[in-house]
């Protein structure tokens, strides 16, 4: 891996991926609304900013150009497909080959297979509605942008995030295929860690064509499982 894209850099979690992609020594083109292009002012000759909606093909045409990863914030922002258009951006026009890391949330399932907690069940009816009610989010493309990559035969990788906080690493989080997984029952993780764990991802095998659902390696739940005697 020698340069990678990331789509949304400007954002909490994009911020983050920066960083540590500039840490392995990567060359870093980045995406953001040309009203946040300030933001990133302490990386300023560090990286190689493309200003623009991060659904405008064109913009993301040209960021993804010789790249051979690619990080995208997938966000359900206002109801006009925002997302999904982002994520079919980056599917159709990164290079071939090119490992491509999209986030997300617990919410997002592949397969179906996923138990939810009653908490998180309500949060999604009632939020859900509402958001698009008054037209600033909409969950369902967020679900619909992962259905498409689901589908595709590219080298994809669903990151999964838990609730998330800041603070200080805790280290690479661990995680498993399915949320309702004791390993999973913390819902916790740095937002440093979830821009590890993508960046991470890029190079990392064991996540590819999967959707990990991840939580802080520290956290009580992960702690408990990995005390576990292992079976046999
Ligand atoms: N927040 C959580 O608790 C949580 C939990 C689990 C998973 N996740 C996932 O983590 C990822 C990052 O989420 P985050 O909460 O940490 O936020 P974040 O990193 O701060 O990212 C927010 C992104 O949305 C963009 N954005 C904000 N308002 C927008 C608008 N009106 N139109 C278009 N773009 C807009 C921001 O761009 P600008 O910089 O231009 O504003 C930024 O790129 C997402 O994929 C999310 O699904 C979040």
């Amino acid at each position: 891996m020698k340069k990678v894209c990331i789509i949304g850099i400007s954002g909490k979690l994009g911020q983050y991926m920066l960083q540590h992609a500039l840490d392995r020594g990567y060359e870093v083109n980045g995406v953001c609304r040309p009203e946040s292009v300030g933001k990133l002012g302490k990386w300023k000759g560090k990286v190689t900013l493309f200003p623009g909606r991060t659904d405008d093909r064109e913009v993301i045409a040209r960021a993804v150009k010789g790249c051979d990863g690619v990080l995208t914030v997938l966000v359900p922002w206002g109801v006009q497909g925002y997302s999904t258009k982002t994520a079919e951006a980056v599917l159709d026009l990164a290079e071939p080959g090119a490992r491509l890391v999209f986030s997300c949330g617990w919410h997002i399932t592949r397969d179906g297979k996923d138990r939810y907690s009653l908490k998180l069940r309500l949060l999604l009816a009632t939020f859900g509605p509402i958001a698009r009610l008054f037209r600033f989010a909409d969950i369902s493309d967020q679900v619909r942008a992962c259905g498409r990559i689901f589908a595709s035969d590219r080298d994809w990788t669903v990151v999964r995030g838990s609730d998330l906080e800041e603070g200080p690493s805790e280290g690479l989080p661990v995680w498993a295929e399915h949320v309702g997984d004791p390993i999973l029952e913390s819902n916790r993780t740095r937002r440093i860690d979830f821009a590890l764990f993508m960046v991470n991802a890029l190079t990392d095998d064991e996540v590819l064509r999967k959707s990990p659902a991840i939580v802080s390696r520290q956290a009580p739940s992960a702690q408990a499982e990995s005390a576990k005697p292992v079976a046999g």
